[in-house]
Order: C-alpha cells, then sequence, then structure tokens
C-alpha cells in the first residue's frame, strides 16, 4: 500500500509529500481536501495505479519514470475565471521544463505539452469544495522523463515521448518538481489579474494555432482551422463554413500531432 515519508520543505510555501506507490496524486490531494488538510500541499509519486486523465481517461505511470505530482492552489477569485487556470499551468510547466532542459515544449489545447509532436506531459485540473465551502483547484501534472518506447507499450508509443526519448536527457524528478512548485509559485502571484505575460506565452507556444483542427463537442464532430486564443483562453476555430466561434473545452484532435494525418 502507499507509504509515504515525512513531509519536506520545497520552494516557497509548499508542503510536499512523497508516497512510493498511490492511487492517483489527485485522489489523495481529493481525500486531504475533504478533510481540510490540502491547502498548500504538493503530492509526489514514484508510481500511480490509477492515474487519472482527461474526459475520464488514465495515465499511465510507469514507476520511477516520470513526475507524478498533485498541487493545491486556492486562488482568490470569481469562481467563472478558474477553468482558465490550466492553460496558465501549462505555461508554468513549459517554464519549468525550459529552466532546466534549455528546450521549450510546445503546448496542444489546451494544456497536453508536446516535444517532437508527441504528448511530453498531461495536466488534470479537478475543482474541489472544502469543508469551509471554500474552492480548491487541484492540479494533477504528469511530465514524461525516462520512458522508453517499450515502456509505453506501441499504443501510447505511437503518441507519447519522454524527456529522455526526446531530448537524450531528463533532469533528476526531484529537480523537476522544486522547478515546477517555483514556476507555480510565479503563477500564483499573477493568476488571474496579471494575464499578459501567461497568455502572450501561450500563443507563442500554442502548436494548435494555424492547423486544421477535429473538435468533439456537445454539437457532434465539427472541423476548421485553429485561428486564435481568446482573451480567456479559449481556442477560435474559424469552420469549414467560415464561421467562427471560441471552443473553451472538449475534445480537439490536431492534424500533424499525435499521429492525426
Ligand atoms: C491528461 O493528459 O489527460 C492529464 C494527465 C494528468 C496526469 C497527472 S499525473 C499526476 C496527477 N495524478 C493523476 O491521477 N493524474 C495527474
Amino acid at each position: 500500500m502507499a507509504q509515504t515519508v515525512a513531509p519536506s520543505p520545497g520552494p516557497a510555501g509548499w508542503k510536499i509529500l512523497r508516497f512510493d506507490t498511490i492511487d492517483s496524486t489527485n485522489s489523495e490531494l481529493r481525500r486531504r481536501a475533504a478533510a481540510g488538510d490540502a491547502e498548500g500541499v504538493a503530492i509526489i509519486a514514484d508510481h500511480q495505479t490509477g492515474g487519472r486523465g482527461r474526459l475520464g481517461r488514465g495515465f499511465l505511470s510507469s514507476a520511477g519514470k516520470g513526475l507524478y505530482l498533485s498541487a493545491a492552489l486556492t486562488p482568490d477569485c470569481p469562481r467563472e475565471v478558474l477553468p482558465t487556470l490550466t492553460a496558465w499551468a501549462a505555461v508554468a510547466v513549459c517554464d519549468a521544463i525550459e529552466s532546466l532542459c534549455g528546450v521549450r515544449p510546445g503546448i496542444k489545447w489546451p494544456n497536453d505539452l508536446v516535444l517532437g509532436d508527441k504528448k511530453l506531459c498531461g495536466i488534470l485540473t479537478e475543482l474541489v469544495t472544502q469543508p469551509d465551502d471554500t474552492s480548491l483547484v487541484i492540479l494533477g501534472i504528469g511530465v514524461n522523463l525516462t520512458q522508453t518506447p517499450s515502456d509505453f507499450g506501441p499504443e501510447v508509443a505511437a503518441i507519447a515521448t519522454s524527456l529522455s526519448q526526446a531530448l537524450g536527457r531528463a533532469p533528476e524528478r526531484d529537480a523537476l518538481a522544486e522547478a515546477v512548485l517555483s514556476a507555480l509559485n510565479a503563477l500564483n502571484r499573477d493568476f488571474p489579474h496579471r494575464p499578459a505575460r501567461w497568455l502572450a506565452c501561450f500563443r507563442r507556444d500554442c502548436l494548435t494555432l494555424g492547423r486544421e483542427v477535429r473538435v468533439l463537442g456537445p454539437d457532434g464532430l465539427r472541423e476548421g482551422t485553429a485561428a486564435d486564443i481568446t482573451a480567456d483562453f479559449g481556442l477560435l476555430v474559424r469552420w469549414r463554413d467560415d464561421s467562427e466561434s471560441a471552443v473553451s473545452s472538449g475534445e480537439v484532435s490536431v492534424r500533424g500531432l499525435y499521429g492525426y494525418v
């Protein structure tokens, strides 16, 4: 079962809990939030037996091969701006990876990090209500560090990469965790009132822009071209009939990424 060692101090303000094995670092942070014990907590695991991804998918979390980290944020802002946090988090993780590896990943809207047209990192953002009725955001970040194609298996290997696979080197997991938590401190200072730099970085890094996209939304499947990022980090799409509208959630496939040709 899960094992934890004593909390260790991290970058300013974070209480870091480390587990050898856990079902999901996001689930553990949810459990702590339900007990009113999650503020300022970051959880790192060597291995997740039930790693969770967006849209109800799983997230493959091989032992010792990735950074599996969840961090609790309590931004002081209206509830309706919270969904944009997920895009800010993508920029923060790009900042962390660039600071250690000297290479900046791209972003597949809304928040996958991509290297060499394959997925390097996924982010799962969950909103929970604490016993005192305040909102807490759980940012779950999974970065592939040293997986080889055989660690992923043939299906995932076709769309996923790791830092060692893409760059020939990967930073120490704990060094990356520290860089990510420092970047989240910068995010915390700016969110949501100082979006300029985050929006500019997101627009520059977003590999979806200018490409053909297939969007699976509530109205079914639609195709078009990604035209811009809106001020609230939505994806503005010019549809085949030349109309334009912004997509704020859902499944977006991008021609040229993850084997969509
Ligand atoms: C996605 O790509 O769909 C999001 C994947 C998020 C994975 C991370 S790993 C740490 C945290 N714990 C989880 O169970 N999921 C997130």
